[in-house]
């Protein structure tokens, strides 16, 4: 691998309320606009995950913070230094779209918190962003404090204010607080010093089973094409633990849905890693942090338009159980955010949208008693007894975060 094609090694979110400037920053920061999707383009919102990766670098000799780039030429003309490469995943503000950001937050090692200088803390998805962060348990975190060009010293500094006393008490408690302007490239030094020292790379077991958590799927073939030049299914996701190779046999679980002599069950589904793709270029081997595209053996009509998401990739016979109901211990938040009203208790019959890794399926309560639930699942999930479910419940026209799950064994 050369110096220059290095593959990330750590998720970093972006969160944060919708038009905040999550992807102007994420651009700022590695000259890439995660926005890719038309329809995106059209309504001016990320609604699927974007991802894009930079090369955080120094320029030897310089101060700190000075030191920290992402331009390959320091000003003295000399060459910068690598550090280490990140991947950002950037999570949509919008609030239709809290179950794309919690199955986001299951990838995301750490996660940077955009908030806008220009308008009072917090707005509603910063809240419940924030929420679903401490939820996961994610508590590397850095805030961004965007847009300060916007506004004069006075109203920055009652806004920093402002930010410090809504973290004060939540898992965002004593982060960092950067003033940065993304549109403007204001004060990048100072946040990749930050994201440094604050959102670690995880350390790795290298002998553990592969395991990657599927956030997309797709057919990349192009309308019209022959039988003869078809390409296998592309699943896009991330590895949380072990290495993935070329050649590879692997398994998909739940795997998809058989109907055999009038009984439907989910079956898990093999294939081949065909190719790999990291941090955009072809690898051999993948490892854990960033986006991996992997091309597989499978017939793309089952990959087409995210039909894999939320399913679990690895070595067949290793992957965790799948579960068609289960049982979970629920805590409740006191309320719902931007409402006044306390969360009332799970009760029998009730639906619910569940997130657990980077799936999201809806189930029905069989049974609640205080602090506990059983739930039967419209589309069943794999995972491990234990692993962490964001819980959202139908208010109104929309699913609302109500607490968090843990599945029993
Ligand atoms: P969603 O992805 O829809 O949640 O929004 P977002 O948080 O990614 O916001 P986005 O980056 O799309 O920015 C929203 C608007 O704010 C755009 O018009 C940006 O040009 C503008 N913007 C972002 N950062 C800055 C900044 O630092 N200063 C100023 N003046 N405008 C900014």
């Amino acid at each position: 691998m050369t110096d220059e094609h290095r593959q990330p090694e750590v998720n970093i979110g972006l969160v944060g309320h919708v038009d905040h400037g999550k992807t102007t920053l994420v651009e700022a920061l590695s000259g890439e606009w995660t926005d890719q999707h038309s329809e995106e383009m059209k309504r001016g919102i990320s609604i699927r995950l974007g991802y894009a990766d930079a090369t955080f670098r120094q320029c030897p000799g310089a101060d700190e913070p000075e030191k920290y780039t992402v331009d390959e030429e320091c000003p003295d003309g000399s060459k910068s230094e690598p550090l280490r490469t990140v991947s950002f995943v950037d999570a949509p503000g919008h609030e239709t779209l809290m179950a794309t950001m919690l199955s986001g937050a299951s990838i995301m090692d750490g996660a940077v918190l955009v908030v806008s200088a220009s308008e009072p803390v917090p707005q509603a998805q910063t809240e419940e962003h924030l929420m679903a962060l401490d939820i996961i348990g994610i508590d590397n975190i850095v805030i961004a404090q965007n847009k300060v060009d916007l506004v004069d010293r006075e109203t920055a500094a009652d806004n920093y204010e402002q930010i410090t006393e809504f973290v004060s008490g939540t898992v965002a408690e004593g982060a960092p607080i950067v003033p940065v302007s993304a549109q403007q490239g204001v004060n990048m030094d100072v946040l990749i010093q930050a994201i440094e020292a604050e959102i670690p790379t995880p350390e790795r077991d290298p002998s553990e089973d592969a395991q990657m958590l599927v956030a997309r799927s797709f057919d990349i073939n192009r309308p019209g094409t022959t039988w003869d030049s078809l390409l296998g299914g592309v699943l896009g996701g991330s590895l949380v633990q072990g290495r993935l190779r070329e050649g590879e046999d692997i398994e998909l679980r739940p795997g998809r849905e058989v109907e055999e002599g009038g009984q439907t069950e989910w079956r898990p589904v093999e294939t081949t890693v065909r190719s790999l793709q990291a941090g955009g270029e072809d690898v051999q081997e993948a490892t854990p942090g960033g986006l991996l595209g992997v091309g597989t053996g499978l017939d793309p009509s089952l990959t087409k338009g995210d039909a894999l998401a939320g399913q679990v990739a690895g070595p067949p016979g290793t992957l965790p159980p799948t579960f068609e109901q289960f049982e979970m211990d629920v805590d409740l938040l006191e309320r719902i955010v931007g409402e006044t009203d306390e969360v009332e208790e799970i009760s029998t019959g009730e639906p619910l949208m569940l997130t657990v890794g980077t799936a999201t399926t809806v189930g029905s309560v069989t049974s609640a008693r205080g602090g506990e639930c059983e739930i039967a699942l419209k589309r069943p999930v794999c995972a491990e007894p234990g692993a962490k479910i964001a819980i959202n419940r139908r208010v109104g026209a929309r699913w609302r975060l109500i607490g968090v799950g843990t599945l029993r064994e």
